[in-house]
């Protein structure tokens, strides 16, 4: 795992935008949530400054079961909303599972066979305090493929600040599995504040277990941790980490 501590959430972004512009001709796997809202202000930025996404496919990771794609909390509305309508791409490029099929299990069978068809060069990923990564939540099997779960209370709880009340935040959701996502050749997980510090070492430093799902990325080839210091701050190695980052080989 490369990892990578930057002092602030606008230097998360300004590295992670970097990385993920040499694909931006690419198959790119995106993120919703806050922490790469950064991110994408400053794709948005190098995208006025000329950087094309036109030969950009994106693929999302996940999406609520029940909201149609124009239902502005979907998934598929807030990336438009947020990234996708401000560069380049033709909207027929980016995909999402299919939330309102009214049959969520096809639903994820079509999408994990969509991305068996492909191969996705960078995948983007943000970690809930829980430790989960797309809507995988503790337990999930290490290899799973795109998959109907039931989230956790505490994930409705934090993305009740979308919606205008808790009880409508869908409580399942299609997500892309552990399995499905390890297929990306890179894998880039963004972190900041305090309260992902605890997710953060347990990704890192912890074993690699179904119960932390995001250390995952500890049995991927090329994967890239880009966080601040909050996030940064109950990591055991932080000073080594900070160290083998600016003395690279
Ligand atoms: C979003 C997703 C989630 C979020 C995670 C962190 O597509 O898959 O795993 O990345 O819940 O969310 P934020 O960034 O809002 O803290």
């Amino acid at each position: 795992m490369d990892i990578i501590i930057c002092p602030s959430p606008n230097d998360v972004a300004t590295k992670a935008a970097e990385i993920l512009a040499e694909h931006a001709g690419g198959r790119m796997g995106l993120a919703t949530g806050s922490t790469p809202l950064l991110t994408y202000k400053e794709l948005i930025r190098m995208h006025e400054e000329g950087l094309s996404f036109a030969e950009c496919e994106a693929f999302l990771l996940d999406e609520y079961v029940g909201l149609a794609p124009s239902h502005p909390q979907s998934y598929a509305a807030t990336i438009r909303n947020e990234f996708t309508n401000h560069i380049d791409i033709d909207d027929a490029r980016v995909h999402s599972p299919q939330g309102d099929s009214g049959d969520p299990h096809a639903a994820a069978r079509a999408y994990e066979e969509l991305l068996a068809s492909t191969e996705v060069d960078i995948q983007l990923l943000g970690i809930g305090a829980d430790g989960h990564i797309g809507f995988n939540e503790p337990g999930t099997s290490l290899n799973s493929r795109t998959h109907a779960v039931t989230l956790h209370p505490q994930t409705i709880a934090d993305n009740a600040r979308f919606f205008d009340s808790a009880d409508q935040v869908p409580i399942h959701a299609i997500t892309q599995g552990l399995g499905t996502i390890s297929r990306a050749k890179r894998l880039l997980l963004l972190a900041t504040g305090q309260n992902k510090a605890k997710a953060v070492a347990e990704m890192i430093e912890g074993g690699l277990s179904a119960f932390c799902p995001a250390s995952v990325l500890q049995a991927h080839q090329d994967a890239t941790v880009i966080i601040d210091d909050e996030a940064a701050s109950l990591l055991a190695y932080a000073d080594y980490y900070r160290f083998a980052d600016a003395n690279r080989p």
